[in-house]
Parts: structure tokens; C-alpha cells; sequence
């Protein structure tokens, strides 16, 4: 099949992947001719494990075609998938500009049926609004119909959550078109569940709302737990044996972050409100998720004092592993609170310096993880990447000014820190002294 996809950031060019390695060809297009010129290229517009090898051996194979030109490459296809960005409005309300910009670009270059898939992370009644805006600006009057199939993509897994998703979702208007999704999901051989396009939207927000929940109500469980001496990581296992409830999602942190919890459960309440139901329960989701890095500042100033005039070295910028993002990411405001108390903050992540250096310049970033503890009142792990794990820790406890590590994620073992000397701190476990 030929397949246009408009916009290339994370979901738009992990779907033309997909796409194209399945044998389709597949027309990506994005306003933005560096990203266009550098992908030409090979070289990609993000960091995500396997995606350069498939761009590269799809472009290769001539089954991946980048342009700016939207109009021919809507013409050149029959299937259309919106993948553009939505992001919030200080309102909560998500901006859909984007989707109304590409929707008006498709319109005008209608030259017979097309589907228009819209993969964005849209608020419900966004296919209604991109079917107005095509039959308010079509030029000519050809018929198309407007699908939601919304992408449950996950950074950092990105590529394997597409070509094996739990689920792919298809709100369509009548069954020949879903019929012909169905095709060009078919050869991946994973559930289907076809909807009415109202039921599809919904789908994509309640489940990462429900997601964000779940984070959220275990570090809520997690101050109960520091209270009286109990351990979030034994309870969340506990609870997560049940498969009602399930262990995914239930690990108590600094928050959750990145660019789509924070924004999309703020989305649903707006929407919500609009229909006249305040959804006071998501409200008091964010409220927690707002609280985690307060309370990990305040058990930094518990172990050390005041933090004006001391070194603390944070572990990770990313907002969460294998990724280079740090939209709303955890550590980042953590950093932002440390530094106005008057701390000296340094750190390191794998991936994500550069972005970081443009908000925060004022950190010391470092080569390497050993850099960031040398001469520490504190080390902070923010990101659990995996490599953290296999850190020297003898040399750290060494290096460091005081041996104070706080675990912003529960990655590390507690007992095993202690027992090499250091004073360690875990987000619902607790403050656990070294071994005297
Ligand atoms: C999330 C969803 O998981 C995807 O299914 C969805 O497609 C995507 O949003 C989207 O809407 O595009 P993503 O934001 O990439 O994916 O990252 P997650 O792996 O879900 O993590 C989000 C945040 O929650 C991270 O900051 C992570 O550290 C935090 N988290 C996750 C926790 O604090 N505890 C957990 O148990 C799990």
C-alpha cells in the first residue's frame, strides 16, 4: 500500500518505519526541512534503540521517502496518518493547530478518496473536527473518511512497542474502512479492536490517565509506607501478584514525567469540564505526582542539612531510561529547586546532556557517572538506566564528600548499600544508616 504520514517526530516516524518494513512505501513529510534534509541522510531526529537501522535499510529498499512536500505525497497515497504534535495549552486544553494545519493541507490536495488516520493524541471529537475542517477547505469534492487509531508507543521501547503492540485500536466509521486498516496491520498478528471513532479517542486518554494513576497511587502508598516503616517495592509486588491489578506501572518514584502523562491527564479533565463532569479524581493524580519531588528535596535536607554551599550530584536527566527526552522530566526540576537553595549541582545522563545544558547551564555535567559523586554531599539517582546498576559503588562511597545516596526510583538494594557504608534513602522504604 502507499501510505502518507504527516509529521516525523516520535510517533510519525516510528509509524513510517513500521509501515515501510512491512513492504509498504511510505511518504513522510514534515515543515521541517533540516529534520527532512538530516533523515535523508540517516540521521534521525531522536534517540531510539533500532529505529536508525529500519530508517536506513527502508530508505535503502526505496520504501521510505522523505519530502516538505505534503500535497504530492497526499496525492500519491490513498492512506494519510496525522502524527503531528499536540501539545498543551497553559489551560490544560490541547493545542490542535497542528492537526487543523494538516487537515487543511490533505483538503487541498484531495484529488480522490482518501483516509485520513489520525494517530495524534487527540482530545475525543477531534475526527469530527478534522472531517470540518477537510469539507470546509477540499478544493474538489472527493469523499474521504476519518479514522482514530490511536498509538500506545511507549520512548525508549518505541520501535518494539509498534511492531508488537498489545493491542491496536481502530475507531472507524463503517467497516470497509476499518476493513482496510485491519490489512495493513494484519501481517503483525496482534489483537484488533475495532470501534466507533468517540470510543477509540477515549480509549487513548483513559489509558494513560490509568497509567498515570496507578503511578501515582503507589507513591501516594509510598508516604504511608516511610511512615511506618514498611517497603512501597515488597507492597507494590504484593499488590501486583493480584492479576486484577497487575505489577506494571506500580513502581514508586520522583514522579512521572515525559511528554505525554502530564499532559494528557491535564487534557482529560479539561475535557471533561467541557462536557460538564470534573474529573477531581485526575486532579488529585497530578497533585500527587507534584508533591514526589518536594518530598525527595525534603529528605535530602534531612540527611544533610541545608543544601546551600553543598555539592549534590544527581544521576540522570532523562525522564526515564533509553530515551534522550526531558520533557517534564523529574530530575530537571529537582535540579531547578536544588540550585535555588543555593546548591551546587552536578550530573550526568547517558543521553540527555545537551538538551539539559539549554535549561539548566548553570550544572556541572560530567563525563561519566564516578564524575558526578567526586567530592558529593549527595547522590541523587533521577533515571534509572541500567548502567547506574553496574557502577563501581565502592569507588563513589570513596569519592564522595559524605556517602549519602537517595534513591529517586528503588534501583538500588538498600541492605547492600548499606552494608558498603553508605546512608541510603529509597522513595517509600525509607532512610536505612550503614552497618556499624
Ligand atoms: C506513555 C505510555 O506508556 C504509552 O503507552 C503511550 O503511548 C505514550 O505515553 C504516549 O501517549 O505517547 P511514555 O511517556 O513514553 O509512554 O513513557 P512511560 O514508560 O509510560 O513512562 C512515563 C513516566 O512514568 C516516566 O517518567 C516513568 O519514569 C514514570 N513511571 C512509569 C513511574 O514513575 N513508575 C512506573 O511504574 C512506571
Amino acid at each position: 500500500m502507499k501510505i502518507c504520514v504527516l509529521g516525523v517526530g516520535y510517533v510519525g516516524l516510528t509509524t513510517a518505519a513500521l509501515f515501510s518494513d512491512l513492504g509498504n512505501v511510505v511518504h513522510c513529510i514534515d515543515i521541517n526541512e533540516e529534520r527532512i534534509a538530516n533523515l535523508k541522510k540517516g540521521i534521525m531526529p531522536i534517540y531510539e534503540p533500532g529505529l536508525k537501522e529500519i530508517v536506513e535499510r527502508n530508505i535503502a529498499e526505496n520504501r521510505l521517502l522523505f519530502s516538505t512536500d505534503t500535497a504530492s505525497a497526499v496525492k500519491e497515497t490513498e492512506i494519510i496518518f496525522i502524527c503531528v504534535g499536540t501539545p498543551p495549552q497553559a489551560s490544560g486544553e490541547t493545542d490542535l493547530s497542528q492537526v487543523q494545519s494538516a487537515a487543511i493541507s490533505i483538503a487541498k490536495a484531495l484529488n480522490g478518496y482518501k483516509i485520513v488516520v489520525n494517530k495524534s493524541t487527540v482530545p475525543v471529537g477531534t475526527g469530527d473536527f478534522v472531517r470540518r475542517t477537510i469539507e470546509e477547505n477540499r478544493l474538489e469534492n472527493h469523499n474521504f473518511d476519518v479514522v482514530s487509531n490511536p498509538e500506545f508507543l511507549r520512548e525508549g521501547s518505541a520501535v518494539q512497542d509498534s511492531f508488537e503492540p498489545d493491542r491496536i485500536v481502530i475507531g472507524a466509521p463503517n467497516k470497509q474502512v476499518a476493513l482496510k486498516l485491519l490489512e495493513l496491520y494484519a501481517t503483525l498478528e496482534r489483537p484488533m479492536h475495532i470501534t466507533d471513532l468517540y470510543s477509540a479517542e477515549i480509549i487513548k486518554y483513559a489509558s494513560n490517565a490509568f497509567l498515570a494513576t496507578k503511578i501515582s497511587f503507589i507513591n501516594a502508598i509510598s508516604h504511608l509506607c516511610e511512615e511506618v516503616g514498611a517497603d512501597v517495592t515488597v507492597v507494590a509486588k504484593g499488590m501486583g501478584a493480584d492479576s486484577r491489578i497487575g505489577r506494571a506501572f506500580l513502581n514508586a518514584g520522583i514522579g512521572y514525567g515525559g511528554s505525554c502523562f502530564p499532559k494528557d491527564v491535564e487534557s482529560l479533565i479539561h475535557t471533561s469540564g467541557t462536557y460538564g463532569y470534573d474529573f477531581k479524581m485526575l486532579k488529585e493524580v497530578i497533585s500527587v505526582n507534584k508533591g514526589m519531588v518536594p518530598h525527595m528535596i525534603g529528605r535530602i535536607e534531612e540527611l544533610i542539612g541545608d543544601v546551600k554551599g553543598k555539592t549534590i550530584g544527581v544521576l540522570g536527566l532523562a525522564f526515564k531510561p533509553n530515551t534522550d527526552d526531558i520533557r517534564e522530566a523529574k530530575a530537571i526540576d529537582m535540579i531547578q529547586i536544588l540550585m535555588e537553595r543555593g546548591a551546587t549541582v552536578k550530573a550526568f545522563d547517558p543521553q540527555a546532556m545537551e538538551h539539559t545544558k539549554a535549561i539548566v547551564p548553570d550544572v556541572t555535567y560530567t563525563q561519566n557517572a564516578y564524575e558526578v559523586a567526586e567530592n558529593a554531599d549527595a547522590l541523587v539517582l533521577a533515571t534509572e538506566w541500567r548502567e547506574f546498576k553496574l557502577l563501581d559503588m565502592e569507588r563513589i562511597r570513596n569519592s564522595m564528600n559524605q556517602p549519602v545516596l537517595l534513591d529517586g526510583r528503588n534501583f538500588y538494594n538498600p541492605e547492600e548499600k548499606t552494608r558498603m557504608g553508605f546512608t541510603y534513602y529509597g522513595l517509600g522504604r525509607g532512610i536505612f544508616r550503614p552497618n556499624s
